[in-house]
C-alpha cells in the first residue's frame, strides 16, 4: 500500500484545506491508502524534511477553514539544498511513494521538472486569479469573487452618501477574472483588467456617464491593470496627478486622474489579502474535495505527472506539460458582454 506526501505551495487560496481532506479522506473510507505525511510550508518542508502527522485526526472539519493547516512558503524546490537527490532522500527517509503536490503555476512547473527526474508527483491546481489554462474554475476563486463583490456593495452605499466615485482594487496579477466577475456581479460601471487596453478618455467617459445618470460611479480594478505610458504622464516619476508620491497600487493612481479630470472626488480601496482569507465558499469546498479525491485516485492509478483539473462539471486529469505555460485570459467576448452593462 503507497504511503503519500502531501504540500500546499505559493500563495494561499480558500479550499487548501478541503483539497488534504479530501485526499485523506478518500484515502482513509476507501482504504485504497492509509498513510499519509504532510510537509510544512510547500517545498521548504520536503528539502528540509519538516513534516507533520495527516491522519483522520488532523483533516477533522477542516474543509471549513480558509489558509492551509501545513503552511505554505514559494520556496522552489532545486534552490538552496534542494534538488532531485535530496528530494528522494526525504521521501526515502519518511517511506513515501508519491508526492501530491497542491499549488500554482510555478510549484507544478517545479513538480513537472522532478517528474521527469523520476519522482511521483501529481498536482492540484490552485490559483486565487483562475488564471490556469487546464482548468475551468480554481478553488479560491469563487470565494474571492464573494468577498470583491460584497466590499464592492459597501462602497457603493458610502459612495452614494457622499457622491463619490468609488474604485475597488482586486486581485489579478496578469488576468482580470475576479474583476470581470465581482464587477458584473456587484453592477460597477467600469472593469479594467490586464487584458483590456483602456485610454483615460474611455474611463472618464465611463465614469462621467455613470454620474451624469445620478449614480455614484464605481469602478473596478484589477491589481494587473496598467494604462498606456501616453495616458500616464506622471508614472515615470513615480507621482500622482497631484505631484504627490506614489504609494499605493494602479487603484491609488487612478483616484487622482479621475478626481482631476471628472471633478467627482474619487477614494481607491485595495482589497488586497482580504480576498484570500476567511472560509471558503460552499463551492469552493465542493470543488476543493472533488479535487482532493481525483488526485488520490490518480496517485493510486500511477498518473504521475498529472495534475487534476475541472472541465465543465468534470473532474478530469492533464499531464503538467499539456497543462502549464498557457494563462487562460478573460476572452473579448467575454469582456464585450460586461462591457454592455457599464452604461
Ligand atoms: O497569484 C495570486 C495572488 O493572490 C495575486 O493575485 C497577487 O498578486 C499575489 O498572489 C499576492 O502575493 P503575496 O501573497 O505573496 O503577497
Amino acid at each position: 500500500v503507497m504511503k503519500i506526501g502531501i504540500l500546499t505551495s505559493g500563495g494561499d487560496a480558500p479550499g487548501l484545506n478541503a483539497v488534504i481532506r479530501g485526499i485523506v479522506y478518500t484515502g482513509i473510507a476507501t482504504g485504497k491508502c492509509e498513510q499519509f505525511v504532510g510537509f510544512k510550508n510547500g517545498w521548504k518542508g520536503v528539502v528540509d524534511g519538516d513534516t507533520m502527522p495527516l491522519g483522520r485526526h488532523e483533516i477533522k472539519g477542516i474543509h471549513k477553514q480558509g489558509g492551509t493547516i501545513l503552511g505554505t512558503s514559494r520556496t522552489n524546490p532545486f534552490d538552496g539544498n534542494g534538488g532531485v537527490e535530496r528530494i528522494n532522500e526525504v521521501m526515502r527517509e519518511n517511506g513515501l511513494d508519491a508526492i501530491i503536490a497542491i499549488g500554482g503555476e510555478g510549484t507544478l512547473a517545479a513538480a513537472k521538472r522532478l517528474t521527469d527526474a523520476g519522482i511521483n508527483i501529481v498536482g492540484v491546481p490552485k490559483t486565487v486569479d483562475n488564471d490556469l489554462d487546464a482548468t475551468d474554475y480554481t478553488f479560491g476563486f469563487d470565494t474571492a469573487v464573494q468577498i470583491a463583490t460584497d466590499a464592492m456593495d459597501r462602497l457603493r452605499t458610502t459612495g452614494d452618501s457622499h457622491g463619490r466615485c468609488m474604485i475597488a482594487e482586486v486581485m489579478g496579477r496578469h488576468v482580470g477574472w475576479i474583476a470581470l466577475h465581482s464587477g458584473m456581479a456587484a453592477g460597477a460601471h467600469a472593469i479594467l483588467i490586464p487584458e483590456q487596453k483602456t485610454s483615460v478618455d474611455q474611463i472618464i467617459s465611463w465614469v462621467t456617464s455613470a454620474h451624469d445618470r445620478g449614480r455614484a460611479p464605481l469602478v473596478v480594478v484589477a491589481e494587473g491593470f496598467s494604462l498606456d505610458s501616453m495616458d500616464d504622464p506622471h508614472s515615470e516619476r513615480g507621482l500622482d496627478a497631484f505631484g504627490r508620491p506614489r504609494l499605493g497600487g494602479i487603484g491609488e493612481l487612478l483616484a487622482p486622474i479621475i478626481e482631476e479630470r471628472t471633478g467627482i472626488e474619487t477614494r481607491a480601496t485595495t482589497l488586497g489579502h482580504i480576498q484570500r482569507g476567511g472560509t471558503p465558499s460552499a463551492y469552493d469546498r465542493v470543488l476543493a474535495t472533488r479535487l482532493g479525491m481525483a488526485a488520490l485516485d490518480a496517485a493510486i492509478a500511477g498518473r504521475w505527472g498529472h495534475m487534476v483539473g475541472l472541465r465543465g462539471t468534470d473532474i478530469i486529469t492533464v499531464p503538467f506539460a499539456d497543462a502549464l505555460g498557457k494563462l487562460k485570459t478573460v476572452p473579448q467576448a467575454r469582456y464585450d458582454e460586461a462591457r454592455i452593462l457599464f452604461g
